[in-house]
């Protein structure tokens, strides 16, 4: 047989995903343990959004949506929300409706990446980033944030890493996996090397509602931004609908033109009733997300407690996401720690799936119960002092 895709093939697969597997293989065996892996919320999409997408099904939306790149109403509810948050006029073929944030990234990436063209991102990194980089044709270069303080982004280690081919540069706030805010400080380091060198940014504001700590700072809307910055959102997290696949993309025109043209050829449209689902999210009631987001609050507020309290465990308290990014000083390397753990009931990503910068760090997700969670805690806690 002829050879498949060297390109593909030289993709590892993603590491949470492969914890996430093999804890759900042990739970389907009769093991007793406690998964705290996944980006997953524990609560169901509200309901006046369900409703939504029922009601536009049942009145036959079920066709092809037009525009391709969003219903003018679903548009309209995010043009809105982001004049909203950012005081920007954005024109409605400045967006595009995606299945999932997942998707707006690989678009923009797609849109402004030729060969050669390298692309900056943070470590500790959400593990989909660099492989994504590398499948729009780029080169992914990692600037590595140090655990000692607690991650913060500065303009110096940005500028190290800058060269001639730097196109641009993927920012997460809230951070998965490391729970941080961007501050003043951190945009105004990367306003500046931004703007300096010519570089796009591409800003991911998944968790952008679930901040319990701290204020969003949107890029776009710092001086010589809005030009360069491609922002991307979603319903996932903070309105718990990871299954619904929605997502979008405001981008200057230029690149929302290029994206608009991969995402008609590769994959028409998002679903039609998700775009009703859309328009209830972001112009209904929001008083879900706020009970969820405090919901959050109290698992952070209890967790990061327990971790503190055992020996040998430091958790630096999160400003927002829900993710827990506790270092283990045990001498051991964080797919042995999450190994170990494994076996001791709780399931944790090895904090080296985000890049060398997470090691010795394991990732804990608190968008699981506060049963699971206090359960989880005693035995993170027997498992170190028994060693
Ligand atoms: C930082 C970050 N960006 C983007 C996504 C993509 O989310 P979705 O495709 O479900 O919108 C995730 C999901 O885990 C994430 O953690």
């Amino acid at each position: 047989m002829k050879s498949l895709s060297t390109l593909l093939s030289g993709i590892p697969p993603s590491a949470t995903m492969a914890v996430n597997d093999k804890a759900k293989r042990l739970k389907a065996e009769g093991k007793d343990i406690i998964a705290l892996a996944g980006g997953d919320p524990n609560f169901d999409t509200p309901k006046h959004i369900q409703e939504a997408a029922f009601t536009a099904i049942s009145n036959g939306d079920t066709h092809y949506p037009g525009p391709a790149r969003g219903t003018n109403a679903s548009v309209s509810a995010i043009v809105n929300k982001y004049k909203a948050d950012t005081g920007l006029d954005v024109a409605n073929t400045q967006v595009i409706v995606t299945p999932g944030g997942k998707w707006a990234l690989n678009l923009a990436l797609a849109a402004m990446l030729n060969p050669g063209d390298e692309v900056i991102y943070l470590e500790p990194v959400w593990v989909s980033y660099p492989p994504m980089i590398t499948l729009a044709g780029g080169t992914p270069v990692a600037v590595s944030l140090p655990s000692e303080t607690n991650f913060t982004i500065t303009a110096e280690l940005l500028e190290e890493k800058v060269t001639a081919n730097t196109k641009a540069i993927m920012i997460t706030s809230p951070s998965n996996p490391t729970g941080r805010v961007i501050t003043r400080a951190e945009a105004d380091a990367i306003v500046k090397v931004a703007v300096e060198n010519d570089i796009y940014v591409i800003f991911d504001e998944l968790y952008e509602k679930l901040i319990y700590d701290g204020k969003h700072i949107p890029l776009s809307a710092e001086p010589g931004m809005a030009e360069r910055t491609v922002v991307v959102n979603g319903l996932s997290k903070a309105y718990a609908m990871t299954g619904w696949r929605l997502g979008w993309m405001i981008a200057p025109p230029a690149i929302a033109k290029l994206s608009a043209t991969l995402h008609s050829q590769a994959i028409t449209a998002a679903s039609s009733f998700g775009m009703a689902a859309i328009e209830a999210a972001l112009n209904g009631p929001q008083d879900d997300v706020e009970t969820m987001r405090l919901a959050y609050k109290d698992r952070r507020d209890f967790m990061v407690d327990a971790l503190n309290a055992i020996d040998g465990v430091h958790c630096e308290s999160i400003e927002g996401a829900f993710y827990l990014f506790p270092r283990f000083d045990l001498g051991l390397t964080s797919m042995e720690l999450a190994e170990q753990l494994m076996d001791a009931g709780v399931v944790g990503t090895p904090g080296s799936a985000f890049g060398a910068a997470g090691e010795g760090h394991l990732r804990f997700s608190i968008a699981s119960s506060m049963e699971d969670l206090v359960e989880a805690a005693k035995r993170i806690k027997a498992f170190v002092e028994s060693r």
